[in-house]
C-alpha cells in the first residue's frame, strides 16, 4: 500500500488524474474501473481538462462502472449512467460502444449480475479502478457483512449508505433500497486500485480499514493485501493516522 497524502481536494483530484492519466498514455487500450459519488468529480474535472488540453486520448479506453441502482432508468438524473456521461463521458472521446455500467433497468438480478461478471472476464478485467469509500468501509457498494463476495451481486443498501446518498434525492425516501455492485474479485484482480477519500468524516474509516485488521465487516480492508494499492487523501482524512 503506498499512501499520498494531499494539501487538499484540488490536489488529491490532480494526483488522482495523473495516475490514470499516466494508464491511458501507457496502454492507451486500456480498461479503467470507474467510479461514481462525490469523491471523484474533482477527478474526472481534471481528466477533461487534459482531455481538452490534447493531452489525452480517450478513443480506445474502455470504461466498466463499479455500480448502479437496481430499478432505475439511464435517464433519471440520479443513476450512475447518468452521472458518468454528466460527469466525465459526455466531454470525452471514449467510445460510446466501450462504456459498460451494471444494467438498472434489468429487475433480473441474476441474470444481469452474472451479464456483468461477463462483461469484466472478456476484458480481461481492469487495469486500473478507481474507488471511493463509503463511511461504513464499502467500496463500490460491497457492504459490510459476514464474507466477502466475489462475483458482481445485488446488495441491500446499509442505512448509513441511504443516509449518505439523500443528499443526491430530494427525499430520502427517493433513494433506492437495492444496487448491483461489482465484487471484490474484480476489484482486487485489478492491476492497480487507487483510492481516493477526503474530509474529516472519512478520517475514522480511513483508519480501520487500513490501519486495522483485513474483514469483511470493514469490506475496503482487503485492499491492504492487493499488490499495487496508492491510497490518496487529503489531510483531514489522515488525520486519525500518525506520521
Ligand atoms: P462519496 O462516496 O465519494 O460520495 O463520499 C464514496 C462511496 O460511497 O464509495
Amino acid at each position: 500500500m503506498r499512501i499520498i497524502k494531499t494539501k487538499n481536494y484540488e490536489e488529491l483530484s490532480r494526483k488522482a488524474a495523473d495516475l490514470i492519466s499516466a494508464q491511458i498514455l501507457m496502454k492507451p487500450n486500456c480498461v479503467l474501473g470507474l467510479a461514481t459519488g462525490g469523491t471523484p468529480v474533482g477527478t474526472y474535472r481534471c481528466l477533461i481538462e487534459k482531455y481538452k488540453r490534447g493531452d489525452l486520448d480517450f478513443s480506445a479506453v474502455t470504461s466498466i462502472n463499479l455500480d448502479e441502482y437496481r430499478g432505475i432508468e439511464r435517464e433519471n438524473p440520479q443513476s450512475y449512467w447518468y452521472f458518468m456521461h454528466e460527469n466525465l463521458f459526455n466531454h470525452v472521446n471514449i467510445s460510446p460502444e466501450r462504456v459498460n455500467v451494471p444494467d438498472g433497468r434489468n429487475l433480473n438480478a441474476q441474470e444481469e449480475c452474472a451479464r456483468y461478471d461477463r462483461v469484466i472476464e472478456n476484458h480481461g478485467g481492469i487495469d486500473l479502478q478507481l474507488l471511493g469509500i463509503g463511511l461504513d468501509g464499502h467500496i463500490g457498494f460491497n457492504e459490510p457483512g459476514p464474507a466477502f463476495v466475489l462475483e458482481t451481486h445485488c446488495v441491500d443498501l446499509e442505512e448509513s449508505t441511504i443516509e449518505a446518498n439523500k443528499r443526491f434525492f430530494e427525499s430520502r425516501d427517493q433513494v433506492p433500497r437495492q444496487a448491483y455492485t461489482m465484487g471484490i474479485r474484480a476489484i482486487m484482480q485489478a492491476k492497480k486500485v487507487v483510492m481516493i477519500v477526503n474530509g474529516k468524516n472519512k478520517a475514522e474509516i480511513v483508519k480501520k480499514s487500513f490501519f486495522g485488521p483485513v474483514l469483511p465487516e470493514v469490506p475496503a480492508s482487503i485492499l491492504q493485501l492487493h499488490p499495487d494499492f496508492i491510497l490518496i487523501g487529503d489531510e483531514e482524512a489522515f488525520s486519525e493516522i500518525e506520521d
